[in-house]
Order: structure tokens, then C-alpha cells, then sequence
């Protein structure tokens, strides 16, 4: 493991569900930010936090018309230790071994570690690369709020931030000539190509989706089965419409991971259920497409068990292609290494609408990510580090 990951392998340890739960601005956030602004500093890098949260560490002086090079240090609940943190890790390693050679950029760099990627508090992904492009309007995050009933705005100003200031940050996005993000691959891309290192080719449409189903809340022993309004049969029928229907249509991923059951007791007919679907497909047409599909399946099964639902869009990312120019640069300096569509989402992706951005993945031998088994070989992550430094000897 590189000397960072194992640095916090033991900030954010989920006993409950195994492997990491690591939100934005909660206890083990905090502590990485901590350990990353110390980490940054220690190599002589300046360290700035930007209006949304997102942290900034420069080699030299700030922009404009730098590369910029980062990830995330958040977490899904229970997941792995390489999802973000591989990134921000490489990011620090390879600088440092820029430094290490001697090696003196010409152009302004940067790490830039985003904050709440991966959505786990306040329900959006790539909240801190949203807020900064305008993807998502300051209002509406201020107002979002987590399991607790804490709000975004009230989060981010126990956090030392200003919620007044959260939004469209053109300064800080005008300094970013360039962004590399380095990730751990999510799939079994590489496994089957036999390299350590790829190029980001693409990224699935995807979003989420709030499914609401309600019934009749009663008494679990004086209702006769005859007479109930149960919404968690109907969102359990819900669950097999969605599979059902995305399992119709090749290439389209559906997934409900996160149920919410009101009033939640064991002797009480549910009156209330939640239910958030991710959906996914190759371009935005398709995605639509599924949704309708699964709507009219879904509210078909509800209507069958006496309830209702209603469906509510939270976030919407349309499919990236990484500029094909860049990648196919990146790959010639890397040795021709090859390019991998992922359906993981990433800043990276919500930047390409501002900025020329770029992935590289490293490989992951057990094609598992958020989840505890996620993983990659030491000698991954380090020609992993070795690819990006090349890329940044080249670029600065
Ligand atoms: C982020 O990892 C996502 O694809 O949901
Ligand atoms: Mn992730
Ligand atoms: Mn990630």
C-alpha cells in the first residue's frame, strides 16, 4: 500500500458495515482533511479551502492555466479504502517525487481534493465540482439535508464555511488549465486487458432518483391481510419492477441500495416507504428512457397493492466523453495504454463541461468498489503514481 493509504488506513473504519464511512464534514472527514492538509504542507505546498469546502494545495503560485491534479476523501457507507483517497494519495506521492528529481514546473500545479463526491450525506454526487462549475444552485444545496435533519448550509458553516458564499466559483475554476483525476478502476476493465494503468474514455448518463410509496399505516396483528395498503409489499414489487426492467434493456444498470420504512417498527404496517434509485445508461436518451420505463412499471405494481408513489429527480449527470484528443495524448506519453468507459461518476466528469479533464485508472484486481473489497496491488498503485508524475513532467 502506498505510505498515505496506510497514513489513514484507520480514519473512518465502519465497524457496523466493514470498510470506510467517511461524509463530508463529519468526524472522519474532518480528521482526512486534517491529515491531507498536513500532508500537503509538509512538501511545501500552499494550502487554501475554497468557498464550497473543496481543498486546494499548490506547488508554486496559484494559476492561472494550471494543472490540476486530485479526487476525493469521502466515502459510500462501508467503502473501500481506494476509492478517492487513491487519488488524492498519488497526487501528494507524485509531486513529491517531481520534487525529489529536482524536476522545476513551468506552469502552475495544483491537488484539489473535492468535497462530498460521493453524495453519502446530503444525497448529491460530486456536490463540491457541482457547486463550483453552477451544475447545482447554491439554494438548492443550502437546503439539502442529511439522515440527521442537519441542513447543508448549517453543516458547512460548523465546518468554518460561509453558506452565504456556497456557489458558482469562476475564480477558482478559471485557474485549472488542465485536471487529471487518478481513480481506482470500478469494474473488470483491466482485469481483462492484463495492464496496471488506463485512460478514462467515458462515463455512463446517470441519477437518482426519491421514490415515495404510501399506504395505510395499521396494526401489524388486528389487520387482516385482506385489508391492508402495505407499502413495503409494494416497494418490495417496486424492487423487482426495477430489476425487470433494466435487465430488459442491454447495457442499462438499475439499483435501489437505500430504503427508508416509516414508521419503521416491527409490529406496525408500514405507512410510508422511501426508496432511491440510481439509474444508469450509455447516453442521456437512454437513461430517460429507462426511467420512464421503470415509472410506469413501478406505479403499475404500487397501484396492484392498494398504494401510491410519486418519483422526484435528486441529481441528473449527463454521459462524458473525455476529449478524445487528450486521452489519446495521455495514452502515447503512458506507452499506448488503453482507454475504459466506466459507469462510476466522478468530478472529473462534471468539470469536462469547464475544463479539458482527463482520468487515469489503475487497475483493481478483485472488480469490486464501494464495497470493503475493493482493492489494488501495491505495485498497481505505484505504476499508478509513476503514470501520473509522467504526466505531470510532461504537462508542467
Ligand atoms: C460515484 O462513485 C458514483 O458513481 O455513484
Ligand atoms: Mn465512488
Ligand atoms: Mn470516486
Amino acid at each position: 500500500m502506498l505510505a498515505g493509504l496506510d497514513e489513514i488506513a484507520g480514519t473512518g473504519r465502519d465497524a457496523q458495515r466493514g470498510g470506510y464511512s467517511r461524509h463530508v464534514w463529519q468526524a472522519a472527514d474532518l480528521e482526512l482533511r486534517a491529515w491531507f492538509i498536513e500532508r500537503a504542507e509538509r512538501i511545501g505546498l500552499a494550502v487554501e479551502t475554497d468557498r464550497n469546502g473543496n481543498i486546494w494545495a499548490w506547488w508554486g503560485e496559484p494559476g492561472p492555466d494550471a494543472v490540476v491534479t486530485g479526487s476525493h476523501l469521502d466515502s459510500v457507507p462501508g467503502g473501500g479504502a481506494f476509492d478517492g483517497p487513491l487519488g488524492v494519495v498519488s497526487s501528494l506521492d507524485a509531486i513529491a517525487r517531481l520534487q525529489a528529481s529536482g524536476f522545476v514546473p513551468s506552469r502552475a500545479c495544483a491537488i484539489l481534493v473535492f468535497a462530498e463526491e460521493e453524495g453519502s450525506r446530503f444525497g448529491i454526487a460530486c456536490l463540491g465540482s457541482r457547486l463550483m462549475t453552477g451544475a447545482l444552485h447554491a439554494d438548492r444545496a443550502r437546503a439539502l439535508v442529511d439522515p440527521d435533519g442537519i441542513t447543508l448550509a448549517d453543516a458547512a458553516a460548523r465546518a468554518g464555511l460561509d453558506p452565504a458564499r456556497l456557489g458558482t466559483d469562476r475564480e477558482s475554476l478559471e485557474r485549472i488549465g488542465l485536471f487529471v483525476e487518478l481513480h481506482v478502476e470500478q469494474g473488470r476493465g483491466l482485469i481483462d486487458l492484463g495492464g496496471p494503468v488506463a485512460v478514462a474514455s467515458s462515463i455512463l448518463a446517470h441519477g437518482r432518483w426519491r421514490l415515495t410509496v404510501t399506504g395505510q399505516g395499521n396494526h401489524a396483528g388486528a389487520t387482516l391481510m385482506a385489508d391492508r395498503r402495505d407499502p413495503m409489499v409494494a416497494a418490495a414489487r417496486a424492487v423487482l419492477a426495477v430489476q425487470d426492467t433494466a435487465a430488459a434493456r442491454p447495457g442499462t444498470r438499475a439499483t435501489v441500495g437505500r430504503m427508508n420504512i416509516v414508521p419503521g417498527g416491527t409490529n406496525v404496517i408500514p405507512s410510508s416507504v422511501q426508496a432511491w434509485l440510481d439509474a444508469r445508461a450509455e447516453t442521456d436518451e437512454e437513461t430517460r428512457a429507462l426511467l420512464g420505463e421503470i415509472t410506469a412499471a413501478v406505479e403499475a405494481v404500487v397501484a396492484e397493492n392498494g398504494c401510491s408513489v410519486s418519483v422526484v429527480e435528486e441529481s441528473w449527470a449527463d454521459a462524458v466523453h473525455f476529449d478524445p484528443e487528450l486521452r489519446d495524448r495521455f495514452s502515447a506519453v503512458l506507452g499506448d495504454v488503453p482507454a475504459l468507459a466506466t459507469g462510476a461518476g466522478h468530478d472529473s466528469g462534471v468539470l469536462t463541461a469547464s475544463v479539458p479533464s482527463a482520468m487515469l485508472f489503475v487497475r483493481n484486481p478483485t472488480g469490486i468498489s464501494h464495497s470493503p473489497e475493493e482493492f489494488a496491488s501495491a505495485d498497481d498503485c505505484v505504476a499508478g503514481v509513476e503514470a501520473l508524475e509522467k504526466l505531470l513532467r510532461t504537462l508542467l
